[in-house]
C-alpha cells in the first residue's frame, strides 16, 4: 500500500517532510505560518495567490528535521493550482476563523477536496492533521466554542490548538505538537499513531452533536420532517438517545445534546394528536 512516507536523506537522523495549509481566504493561513517562522505579524491581509513555498528547519529529539511549506490559497479561485499540492504531504494545518461560522462549516469540504486528489482514505490516513482555531485575540466576535472545535477535530483523531497569529497564543506549541506527531508517525511507518485516534467516542456521535447544536428547530434537530408523526418522533428520539445517553457517550457536549433532544421530542409530542 502507498503512503506518504516522506524522503530520508543520507544522515539517519534526518528527515524532509511536506506540510501544506488549507482553509478558506482570509482565516490566516500566511500569517500562522509567518508568526512562526519570522516571529512577526502583519495586520494587512495579502492574499495568497495560488501557493506560497517556504522552508525551515526543526529539531525533534534527536532528528533535525527539514519542513517544505506549501501555504495554499484558500480562495476557491485557486483551485486547479491547489490541487497539484496535495499529494505526498505528512502534515496539513487545517485552519479556520472562530469568529466566522463559515470557516468552521468548511473544514469539511477542504477534507473532501484534499480526499479527491489524494484517491483513498488509507493515503489520508498517512497524514498528520492540526485543526487551529484561528484569531482567538478576537474574543468579542467569537461565534465558534472552544468545546464545538475540539470535538469536530478529535473526533477524526486530528490536533486542535487554539491560535493567534497576532499575538502568538498557542502557535509554538501548536507547531511543536505538529511536527513530533509527524516525526512520530515517521518512525511508525508513515501511519499515523493509533493511540492518537482512541478518543472515547465516535465520529458519529461527535456529528450528531454538531447537527444538534446547529438544528434550526426541534424537527430539525430529531431529523424528521416537519408534521412527522408520534411514532416517527419516537423513534428518531430512540436512535438519537441510544447514541447520545450520558451513561454511553463520553463526547464533549453529549449531555446538552441529550438533553435538548428530550426537550425537542417533548414539545414535538404536545402538539401531535
Ligand atoms: P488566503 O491566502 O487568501 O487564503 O488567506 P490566509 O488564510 O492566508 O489569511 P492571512 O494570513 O493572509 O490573514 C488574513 C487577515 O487576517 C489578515 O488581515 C491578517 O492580518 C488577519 N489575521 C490573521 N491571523 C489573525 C489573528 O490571529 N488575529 C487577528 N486579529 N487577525 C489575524
Ligand atoms: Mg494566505
Amino acid at each position: 500500500m502507498e503512503t506518504n512516507a516522506p524522503k530520508r536523506r543520507d544522515n539517519k537522523k534526518s528527515l524532509r517532510v511536506k506540510v501544506i495549509s488549507l482553509g478558506n481566504a482570509e482565516v490566516g493561513k500566511s500569517c500562522i505560518i509567518k508568526r512562526y517562522c519570522e516571529k512577526r505579524f502583519v495586520p494587512k491581509y495579502l492574499a495568497t495567490i495560488g501557493i506560497d513555498y517556504g522552508v525551515t528547519k526543526v529539531q525533534v529529539r534527536d532528528r533535525e528535521i527539514k519542513v517544505n511549506i506549501f501555504d495554499m490559497a484558500g480562495h476557491p479561485f485557486f483551485y486547479e493550482v491547489r490541487n497539484e499540492f496535495y499529494k505526498d504531504s505528512q502534515g496539513v494545518l487545517l485552519v479556520y476563523d472562530v469568529g466566522l461560522r463559515e470557516s468552521f462549516d468548511a473544514l469539511d469540504s477542504w477534507l473532501g477536496e484534499m480526499k479527491q486528489e489524494m484517491g483513498s482514505q488509507a493515503n489520508m490516513d498517512s497524514i498528520v492533521f492540526i485543526v487551529c482555531a484561528n484569531k482567538v485575540d478576537l474574543t468579542k466576535r467569537r461565534v465558534v466554542d472552544e468545546g464545538e472545535g475540539r470535538l469536530w477535530a478529535e473526533s477524526r483523531g486530528f490536533h486542535y490548538f487554539e491560535t493567534s497569529a497576532q499575538s502568538g497564543e498557542g502557535i509554538n506549541e501548536m507547531f511543536q505538537a505538529f511536527f513530533s506527531s509527524i516525526t512520530d508517525m515517521c518512525e511508525n511507518g508513515g501511519k499515523r499513531p493509533a493511540t492518537e485516534v482512541s478518543v472515547g467516542f465516535t465520529k458519529e456521535q461527535a456529528d450528531t452533536i454538531r447537527r444538534i447544536r446547529n438544528s434550526k428547530d426541534s424537527w430539525d434537530m430529531l431529523g424528521v420532517k416537519p408534521g412527522a408523526t408520534r411514532e416517527e418522533v419516537n423513534k428518531a428520539y430512540r436512535k438519537l438517545a441510544v447514541l447520545l445517553h450520558p451513561d454511553k457517550c463520553v463526547a464533549p457536549g453529549s449531555e446538552d445534546a441529550f438533553k435538548a433532544v428530550v426537550n425537542a421530542r417533548t414539545s414535538l409530542l404536545k402538539n401531535i394528536k
